[in-house]
């Protein structure tokens, strides 16, 4: 099986990007790893702070390596880890990659922070991709009355100030904020800073992740994956997807968890299959 590097590479030859889906049960795990091999995709699984306390780090990652024993490309992101003490917990227990969120930090801290958790994993996981955020795009993916407070064109990412951040941390990926936003924004989400991306990409040279999938059009996923994103993050549009499927499968009166759970997978699965689609070209 190649590795996640080696599929970074295949979407920048292919203008494609990688479908990183966030889970916080088995159930999410299903949804996405089944429709991923019904469509012979590779697919990143995140797994944030508060997910991966629900599922169990230990047992996320047993459950990503079982399948990829079995040939299937599925990887692991320690997603969104705010402190150094969760990093390493997370870089031990045999993630793929893992993200630094210091965004909200002054870029100083957040060069430091980074830099401290690239050298620890790069020294006890030379494969594993570390992923650093500049530029802050909100913190939940939930369904928003407005745009998160502190996200404005000002907070977006300086490509100048992005080279330097990677020269100084030796991240493999960037997460750039872009007019992108964590969650579903009921007034409508930002469109996407094309041009922002365009003049990363061209400056950085390194992989660029887009954060805040949800709620971004399919014409704006289009032109973000041609200028240059690929990686793309989807979380609310699961979340809300799982909720309405639960909410019918309790409607009959099955007491069985996987009779009426099985209709929040085939919820999520209509998701990750649009999402899938649309981000390979197919
Ligand atoms: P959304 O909740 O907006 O899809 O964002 C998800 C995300 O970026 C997780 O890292």
């Amino acid at each position: 099986m190649k590795s996640l590097r080696e599929y970074l590479s295949w979407a920048e030859e292919k203008c494609v990007a990688i479908g990183h889906f966030n889970i916080s049960d088995s159930e999410g795990f299903k949804a996405v790893t089944e429709t991923a091999h019904e469509l012979n995709l590779p697919v990143i699984i995140g797994v944030s702070e508060g997910e991966r306390e629900f599922i169990g780090l230990a047992e996320a990652v047993a459950m990503v390596k079982t399948i990829q024993n079995n040939n299937q490309p599925v990887f692991l992101n320690a997603d969104h880890t705010y402190s150094i003490e969760k990093a390493k917990i997370a870089i031990d227990a045999g993630v793929d990659c893992i993200i630094i969120d210091a965004a909200e930090k002054s870029l100083e801290e957040n060069t430091k922070l980074t830099k401290e958790i690239v050298d620890y994993a790069k020294s006890k996981n030379p494969k594993i991709l570390v992923e650093g955020e500049i530029g802050f795009i909100g913190k939940s993916s939930n369904l928003l009355e407005s745009l998160p407070e502190g996200v404005s064109v000002e907070t977006q990412t300086d490509p100048k100030e992005a080279l330097q951040f990677i020269k100084n941390t030796g991240i493999d990926l960037l997460a750039p904020s872009v007019g992108n936003v964590h969650g579903i924004v009921k007034t409508g989400n930002p469109k996407l800073n094309i041009e922002r991306i365009k003049a990363i990409k061209d400056i950085v040279g390194i992989p660029l992740v887009l954060h805040g999938g949800s709620g971004i059009t399919d014409d704006n996923f289009k032109k973000a994956i041609k200028a240059g994103i690929r990686i793309i993050h989807i979380n609310t549009e699961l979340r809300v997807a799982y909720k309405e499927g639960i909410r019918e499968g309790l409607k009959s009166r099955e007491v069985a968890p996987y009779k009426f759970l099985a209709e929040g997978v085939e919820e999520m699965k209509e998701v990750v299959k649009e999402r899938l689609k649309l981000f390979n070209n197919l």
